[in-house]
């Protein structure tokens, strides 16, 4: 029988980017088993993860965060070392829609997933460690000027920032309390393969292959920092291994887009490549009606990161935009199978009804 150095849980790594980080551990660390635990929503996909399904190290296990009972039997028949924490309901616009279904995953199955690592991980153990992966909304809005660090206070302003916000303090109580090994990463807004097409980028190129209308919120002034995935879990794998227990870390592009300009660039783009005149995908942008409370502005300061770390992302945006249109127009099976049955009435709530 294969020993492994250590057993990683990483939660939600059917979703888009757990699934980019399961890929990454299980290749890079062979000495490493990786356990993925996932409810498999309708954000979850195991097609996400085909290529490496039979490695050795690998192994899947469907359940749900929030279940006590069957994490807790997780936890005792597979003695995880650390756990890498994507688990989540992920979008804004349904956190308006259904507030409760966030702070079910967010906040009680964080907290259920933190009580099983208290209960299993003996105090004097140097080894252990739950990273909790979160986002910059925490923060609340920006105005035109300033950046994030990991010293602005939280000011979550959507259900979904609040009850990331929460998940994020009840991370840091089990620390401060019972002395549990944790860190704690903040990031900007993720793109690149297998993003689920609620989100503006995927949404936005589907529509464009569709030719269906292009929803932009309010007057498309938002700004975003925009971050390829792949660079992302590269700097969680840095923290994982080499952050300080008890800290926090900012992640971000340094990459700040308008809404606006954004569309138009993914319009250009997407022009070229389906061999359509210039200017022809662009007359598909249509304003609909703001996301309420739609936070102006996000953008990060991620020194800590660059100073203690090392890290800064790798690919430049107009780069990474491509190679992601390309992979959309290359997997449409895939994208056909996450748009239909359940997003055609999430899609018909969110842009029809309103
Ligand atoms: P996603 O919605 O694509 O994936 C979420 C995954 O979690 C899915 O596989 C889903 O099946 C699973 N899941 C949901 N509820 C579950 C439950 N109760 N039990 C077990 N599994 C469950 O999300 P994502 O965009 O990949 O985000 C992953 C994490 O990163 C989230 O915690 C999110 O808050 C955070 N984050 C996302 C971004 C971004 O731009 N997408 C940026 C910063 C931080
Ligand atoms: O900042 C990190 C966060 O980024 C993550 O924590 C979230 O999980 C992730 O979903 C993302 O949140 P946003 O709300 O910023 O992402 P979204 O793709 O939903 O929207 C990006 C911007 O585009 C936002 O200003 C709203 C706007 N938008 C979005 C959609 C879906 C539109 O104008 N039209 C749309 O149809």
């Amino acid at each position: 029988m294969t020993s492994y150095d250590r057993t990683i849980l990483i939660t939600g790594g059917a979703g888009f980017i757990g699934s980019h980080a399961v890929r990454h551990f299980v290749n890079r660390y062979p000495t490493y088993r990786i356990v993925n635990m996932d409810a498999l929503t309708y954000a979850g996909n195991l097609e996400n993860l085909k290529d490496i399904e039979t490695a050795p190290n690998y192994i899947f296990e469907k359940a749900d965060i929030c279940d006590e009972e069957r994490t807790a039997e997780l936890f005792a028949g597979y003695a995880f070392d650390a756990v890498l924490h994507f688990a989540a309901e992920s979008h804004v616009d349904r956190s308006i829609q259904d507030p409760l279904a966030f702070v079910r995953t967010n906040v009680l199955g964080t907290t259920v997933l933190l009580n099983a690592c208290r209960n299993a991980w003996d105090k004097e153990r140097k080894d252990t460690l739950f990273y909790h992966v979160s986002t910059d909304e925490v923060y609340g809005s920006l105005g035109r000027e300033g950046f994030f660090t990991e010293h602005t206070p939280y000011d979550p302003r959507s259900p979904y920032s609040a009850s990331k916000a929460s998940s994020d303090h009840f991370v840091m109580a089990y620390h401060h309390t019972y002395g549990l090994p944790a860190i704690i990463s903040n990031c900007s807004n993720n793109y690149g393969s297998h993003h689920f097409p609620e989100k503006l980028i995927p949404l936005m190129i589907n529509n464009i292959r569709n030719n269906k209308p292009l929803p932009v919120y309010g007057r498309g002034e938002n700004i975003r920092d925009w971050l390829w995935v792949e660079d992302h879990v590269r700097a969680i794998d840095l923290i994982f291994h080499k952050g300080r227990k008890g800290e926090k870390y900012n992640i971000g592009g340094l990459n700040e887009w308008k809404n606006i300009d954004l569309v138009r660039l993914l319009c250009r783009i997407m022009d070229k490549k389906l061999n359509r005149p210039e200017g022809t995908s662009a007359k598909l942008i249509s304003y609909v009606p703001d996301r309420p409370g739609h936070d102006l502005r996000y953008a990060i300061d991620a020194t800590k990161l660059k100073n203690e770390l090392g890290w800064t992302p790798s690919l430049n945006f107009e780069e990474g935009l491509e190679k992601t249109v390309d992979w959309y127009l290359n997997n449409e099976d895939w994208v056909n199978q996450v748009t239909s049955g359940s997003y055609q009435q999430y899609y018909e709530q969110q842009y029809l009804k309103r």
